[in-house]
């Protein structure tokens, strides 16, 4: 990130950012529709493997490129940003590309289907005067930031544990080949990684599923950060309709506690018990995502809300459970 161009901005204050989509599925459409109704930004081209779905979406926000290549699209309209929302497994590839072309890159969660293929990422960006945004939404929720800063203050004290739960019906286990902790717990680490201090690497790892072989199951992992604080994460994918409970986090301290219940709820316990009401909007914290990394495309400066490197520490901790899912182990993560 040292040339002219970009440590002045890639572009006037004034000009809309050119973004291109790369995935027009169901959370491609997601950042589509919040991009359309923003007018700082003009969404120049959208890129789907499948021809209908990119035209589709096209049509139905506007855009006036398609492709079935997203490598291709970049390559022909240089955009300013492009939004990286196809399966984990292509992650890497239209990413780096487009880092090679020196534009930034927004990239779903999980960045990457491991450690090895995430540094990959990470080298490539080094040499790049593009960065990566990690898509990990919640820490741009603002309850949940609220709930950040409850954490971490005086009313709850040193963290001694995290518990999650993150459940998800059955369709998700049919639709999705990625594992649930890397579609749906990585969501979990990367508020425990946030919430406890950051990206140092967590110390071990001990995960389970059952029924095994399946991702029609739960997942169970037990972590112990690398402040000691042990975190306690789970995810179904089990429940037969779209109704599960409600996703939940709560961390224990030793001054009190504070969970965040997203039915619309952060209690916290101890000298001073209080119960705030709040309103989670996931459409205001993907905004709030897009808006951060248009301010970098603007700026120039890396990413800070969320960085490449706490979303590899965060991988780290996801291989770590699959491999200990496989093999009954714990798994060491840091001496
Ligand atoms: N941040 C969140 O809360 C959140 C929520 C849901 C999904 N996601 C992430 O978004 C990504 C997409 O998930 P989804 O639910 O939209 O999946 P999806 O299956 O609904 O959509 C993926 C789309 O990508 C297209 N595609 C596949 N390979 C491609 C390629 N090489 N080039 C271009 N297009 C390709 C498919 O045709 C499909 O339309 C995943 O990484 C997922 O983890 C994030």
């Amino acid at each position: 990130m040292t040339d002219a161009r970009t440590m002045a901005g890639r572009f006037g204050m004034s000009d809309r950012a050119r973004l291109v989509v790369a995935g027009a599925g169901l959370f491609g459409s997601e950042h589509l529709r919040m991009l359309a109704a923003w007018p700082d930004v003009a969404v120049v081209g959208v890129a789907d493997a499948n021809a209908e779905a990119a035209e589709a979406a096209a049509s139905r926000f506007g855009v006036a490129e398609t492709a079935t290549d997203a490598i291709e699209l970049t390559e022909r309209l240089r955009p300013d940003g492009l939004i990286v929302a196809t399966p984990g497994p292509t992650h890497v590839a239209i990413a780096g590309h487009a880092l090679g072309l020196g534009i930034p890159v927004l990239v779903e969660k999980p960045v990457a289907m491991s450690v090895a293929d995430a540094a990959k990422l990470a080298a490539m960006a080094e040499a790049s005067d593009g960065f990566v945004l990690p898509g990990h939404v919640l820490r741009f929720s603002e309850p949940h930031r609220r709930f950040a800063g409850i954490v971490r203050s005086a009313a709850v004290g040193t963290i001694l544990s995290v518990t999650a739960r993150r459940h998800r019906d059955d369709s998700h286990a049919r639709r999705y080949t990625e594992d649930p902790v890397l579609m749906t717990m990585v969501h979990d680490i990367d508020l425990a990684l946030w919430l406890t201090g950051g990206e140092a690497m967590p110390r071990k790892v001990l995960a389970t599923r059952r029924p095994a072989g399946t991702s029609r199951s739960e997942t169970l992992a037990t972590v112990t950060g690398a402040t000691g604080a042990v975190w306690r994460l789970a995810t179904a994918w089990t429940f037969p309709i779209e109704s599960c409970p409600s996703d939940r986090i709560e961390v224990v301290g030793e001054n009190g506690s504070a969970e965040l219940d997203v039915d619309g709820t952060i209690r916290v316990f101890g000298t001073e018990p209080q119960t705030i009401e709040v309103t989670i909007d996931y459409d205001a914290a993907l905004h709030a995502e897009h808006m951060h990394f248009v301010d970098c495309l603007r700026s120039g400066k890396p990413p800070e809300t969320v960085t490449l490197r706490e979303a590899i520490t965060g991988l780290a901790v996801a291989e770590a459970a699959m491999a200990s899912i496989g093999n009954g182990d714990v798994v060491i993560t840091a001496g």
